[in-house]
């Protein structure tokens, strides 16, 4: 797993490199580009980019392949807090990708667990995901897999922690009575099957989630510890998120900094001590 630590905006780092990738991979009608999206306030800027590049004929959408990591149960389709509304917006509406290559869990299957069933089928039909954007919750969650998950979980129906409901209460007029208890997502097990992985986290409020990664092995009770476990995993990441790494880690980040104190970012590998548990 590799950190990557950046001074620059998170959403146009990851543009550009999700740019890079599928230029790289020269997509087309038989083999498209198949990517798993997120959403959320940290990945705003990076759908920002992802429209500004289209406009600017640097990004063609026509071969790309959509799965979406989650959506709430209990709000309507068209709800605006709803991530299907949340892709619409910020996405699927202003570049030319046909709506038939977007997927999200539909929340209001009468069958939630067939439905999840029925995306797995629709994911590995595609033939797995290529590259799979996420962020990251400030309890460490990742897509809706909250502490606790099962690293071998798939897509599934999860009830919502009470500090997600809280940080999610600010898209909902601050009222945690407004936000959904029930989500669809898919599972821990469900990321890691994708080729790459490219997760995103800012600010101080997710710099005790990231610390988790500074600690030798991987923890249930930390989801994004997960990403230890896959071999082209890539967290991105600001200082500020970063302010409370310790160990081998730190020092090893710290070193880079110093190194290079104008570089537009910095790139290190998890050292070995903190992938696995030592007994
Ligand atoms: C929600 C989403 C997650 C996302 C998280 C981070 O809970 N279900 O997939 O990673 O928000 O959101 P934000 O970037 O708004 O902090």
């Amino acid at each position: 797993m590799r950190l990557v630590v950046t001074k620059m905006n998170l959403g146009l780092w990851a543009a550009a490199y999700v740019k890079e990738k599928i230029h790289a991979f020269r997509p087309t009608a038989e083999k498209p580009f198949v990517m798993g999206l997120p959403t959320g306030g940290t990945v705003m800027d990076f759908y920002a980019n992802l429209r500004l590049f289209y406009k600017e004929h640097l990004l063609d959408f026509r071969h790309i392949v959509t799965f979406n990591m989650d959506e709430y149960v209990g709000l309507p389709a068209d709800h605006p807090q709803s991530y299907r509304s949340y892709m619409r917006q910020n996405l699927f509406s202003q570049v030319n990708i046909p709506p038939e290559n977007t997927h999200l869990l539909n929340s209001q299957a009468a069958n939630l667990p067939l439905e999840c069933a029925q995306y797995e089928k629709a994911i590995r039909q595609a033939g797995g995901i290529d590259l799979f954007v996420g962020g990251v919750g400030r309890n460490g969650h990742i897509a809706f897999n909250e502490p606790g998950s099962s690293f071998t979980s798939r897509t599934r129906p999860v009830r919502l922690a009470p500090a997600t409901i809280q940080a999610n209460s600010r898209f909902f007029l601050n009222d945690v009575h407004r936000v959904p208890t029930l989500a669809l997502t898919v599972g821990i097990d469900t990321i890691l099957q994708a080729r790459e992985l490219l997760f995103l986290v800012s600010g101080s409020a997710k710099a005790e989630a990231v610390a988790q990664l500074g600690r030798p092995g991987v923890s249930e009770n930390c989801p994004l510890t997960a990403l230890k476990w896959h071999p082209h995993a890539t967290l991105l990441a600001d200082p500020a998120a970063c302010a409370l790494l310790k160990g081998p880690i730190r020092k090893n980040l710290d070193d880079c900094m110093q190194a290079q104190p104008d570089a537009p970012h910095w790139m290190l590998h998890l050292p070995k001590e903190t992938l696995w548990t030592t007994f």
